[in-house]
């Protein structure tokens, strides 16, 4: 973020106070800051209690930095958290789920009481498939119920489950169930995506031939596409449907593996996020709750996100569950069945809180207001941003044109790493600012520091840390711990470091500024610029690449690759044209079409420093039309002028 736009945000002076009838009836008030701030570890114990423990724990925590165990000794079952406990009190009725396809009229509702029955029955299936407790499962499904259904029975049998977001290729499941072992993989033939079944299970089947750890590959009929059939492989409905729809589920100790979740850091190779049970979902009930007031009994709630990605795991399925919340989960796009499918969909069912990504705002902004517009929003009392910082503009357009003026914003900082929301306003307490998350939330502890490491206090910006461990904190990097030190808690000794640079501003109001390492935020998903490059010379006419992130107007940033060649392309337009969309589709078959590049620059040289390093920095400002910044390090300043003198003709992703 420039400087510029940095001294923008702090002068913003705009504040919204909580409405007054929220504020009157809001679950948590003013004074849990302090309560949270006399007594840390007292607040946890006392959020923990919100949940069924079969044993209770000896201690709340037990810290060893950087390694944290979180109610010692205690025991439970993070399903029959989310299931049972809500059916033995009378409440098997109330919809879980209201599920909506991708195809028009496609619905299904869920109660409670179904679900803890499927759960029961995919739990027995598990088992039966041989998987045990501390084993990992790798689920690869569309938005389905069933995603939710075998997150549940993994962690109802003591499995870990590791997800991975429908949208990454095959060798991308490949890194991903070769790091955790898995045994089984669930996956569908297909799912709905923009009008039309769109195949999963060739990738899985590319994958799992490269993948011996597999034992069975289970398969939920979703599109009735035509799918190829391996000795490995059974269906979902031949396996789960004949199941007993009754499981006693065994308590499993505080610090049981729930789930791993992979994601980008500063290599090339993804990090298996390791999460446990009773911290996690102590600290997602409670924030969930918390953050957006949640009234179970009659809100229905609403997060976007797809399970690929850890909102949808602690925020569409841990969280509200666990608060035995009502929620809508939709298979699709925004723009699948028109344009205005998501305002279709908070009008029919009525939704009163709504979590959501900055791009997605961004993008609705563009296509107008007509769309929302056009329907009735006003059940819709809360609303949360999350995935990237939000821009002042898109913060007040979501206010106005979807709040109707009326709903508070949460704008919620967290990470994969952090597993539950860190940096949030609370809707009936916190008078906000447009674009920023405000400040820690109770129980939590953050310090911006600078490049040694020294607080900056309470004005001014510098690196995000947090200093004290947080219930749903990750335990470690999936048979990494030297990494685990290496990435989070060697820069600054004794904390942890976010990766994000922060901003205090006058009023000690708490401004995220981005990522500052090689981590770009790409519609609010995280892809490292190593991983892409890496994709990018494994393609074998490529010899250097480097990648930045661009500043869009849509998705926060966008990538940009700089790419030379060996040998030569031949110059005309087409060529080169079309030997970009051979390496951005070369990149989505590494990666996932996520990590395609939006453009893509075929130079004779890369920029770098007289000790061969790249600069990035001067890639960046090139890709971003800026002025150039200090070229008088470059080995040759020429090559920035053929590299500018490209941009102007290169060829972008629509
Ligand atoms: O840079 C921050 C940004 O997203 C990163 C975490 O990405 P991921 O692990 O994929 O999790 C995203 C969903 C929790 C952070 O390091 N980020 C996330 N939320 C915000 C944010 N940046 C600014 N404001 C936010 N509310």
């Amino acid at each position: 973020m420039s400087e510029t736009s940095l001294s923008a945000l702090s002068s913003e002076s705009r504040r919204f106070e909580p409405p007054a009838d929220l504020a009157a009836t809001a679950n948590v008030t003013a004074e849990v800051y302090e309560r949270a701030a006399v007594d840390r570890l007292g607040f946890w114990a006392e959020q923990a209690h919100r949940l069924r423990w079969d044993r209770p724990w000896d201690e709340v925590l037990d810290w060893q930095p950087p390694f944290a165990k979180w109610f010692v000794g205690g025991q439970l079952n993070a399903s029959v958290n989310c299931l049972d406990r809500h059916v033995a009190a009378g409440l098997g009725d109330r919809v879980a789920y209201h599920w909506v396809g991708e195809p028009e009229g496609d619905r299904r509702d869920i109660t409670y009481a179904e679900l803890l029955a499927e759960v029961s029955k995919a739990a027995h299936a598990l088992t039966e498939l041989g998987v045990e407790a501390g084993d990992r499962v790798c689920i690869y499904l569309p938005m389905i119920p069933e995603a939710a259904i075998a997150m549940l029975a993994c962690a109802r049998i003591g499995a870990a489950h590791s997800v991975v977001f429908g949208g990454f290729s095959a060798q991308a499941l490949v890194d991903r169930i070769t790091d955790a072992d898995a045994k089984l993989v669930i996956t569908a033939d297909g799912g709905y995506r923009r009008g039309a079944p769109s195949a999963l299970k060739p990738a899985v089947d590319e994958a799992v031939a490269q993948c011996p750890s597999v034992r069975n590959v289970l398969v939920v009929r979703r599109t009735g596409q035509e799918v190829t059939w391996g000795e490995r492989d059974l269906w979902w409905h031949d396996v789960v449907d004949r199941q007993p729809d009754t499981h006693q589920a065994q308590a499993f100790d505080s610090e049981q593996p729930l789930f791993l979740l992979y994601t980008s850091g500063t290599t090339g190779r993804p990090k298996g996020i390791l999460h446990t049970t009773g911290g996690f979902l102590t600290q997602v009930a409670w924030t969930h709750w918390a953050v957006f007031d949640l009234k179970p009994e009659s809100d229905v709630y609403w997060c976007t996100a797809d399970v690929g990605w850890v909102t949808g795991h602690s925020y569409a399925v841990y969280g509200p569950l666990a608060n035995g919340a009502t929620s809508v989960l939709y298979e699709g796009t925004p723009d699948a069945g028109g344009k205005d499918r998501w305002w279709s969909i908070v009008e029919e069912f009525a939704v009163t809180l709504l979590y959501t990504a900055p791009t997605a705002i961004r993008t609705f902004m563009k296509w107008g207001d007509e769309l929302p517009n056009s329907h009735d929003l006003s059940s819709l009392r809360v609303l949360g941003s999350v995935g990237e910082p939000i821009n002042p503009e898109a913060w007040i357009w979501y206010r106005d044109v979807i709040g109707g003026g009326r709903c508070p914003i949460v704008d919620t900082w967290w990470q994969t790493e952090t597993g539950a929301m860190m940096i949030s306003p609370l809707p009936g307490v916190t008078s906000s600012k447009p674009g920023s998350a405000m400040g820690p939330l109770p129980g939590i502890s953050v310090d911006v520091v600078d490049n040694d490491g020294t607080s900056v206090g309470e004005l001014g910006g510098g690196y995000l840390t947090l200093d004290e461990p947080w219930p749903a904190m990750l335990r470690g990097i999936w048979n990494d711990d030297e990494r685990f030190r290496e990435t989070y808690w060697s820069k600054f000794a004794g904390r942890y470091f976010a990766g994000d640079g922060a901003k205090w501003d006058d009023d000690h109001v708490l401004w995220l500024l981005g990522r500052v390492d090689d981590v770009m935020n790409v519609s609010g998903h995280r892809i490292s610029t190593t991983e892409v490059e890496s994709a990018l010379v494994s393609h074998p006419m490529v010899a250097e690449a480097a990648v930045v992130g661009a500043t869009d107007a849509t998705t926060g940033q966008a990538i940009v690759a700089f790419v030379t060649v060996k040998g030569s392309v031949a110059d005309d337009v087409s060529a080169g044209e079309a030997f970009a969309k051979e390496l951005r589709d070369h990149v989505a078959k590494e990666i996932g079409p996520i990590a395609k590049p939006r453009q893509i620059l075929i130079t004779p040289e890369l920029p770098k420093t007289r000790s061969g390093k790249i600069m990035r920095r001067l890639l960046r400002d090139v890709a971003e039309h800026r002025e150039l910044g200090d070229v008088t390090t470059l080995a040759d300043p020429t090559v920035v002028n053929a590299i500018n003198a490209k941009m102007g003709s290169s060829s972008s992703e629509d």
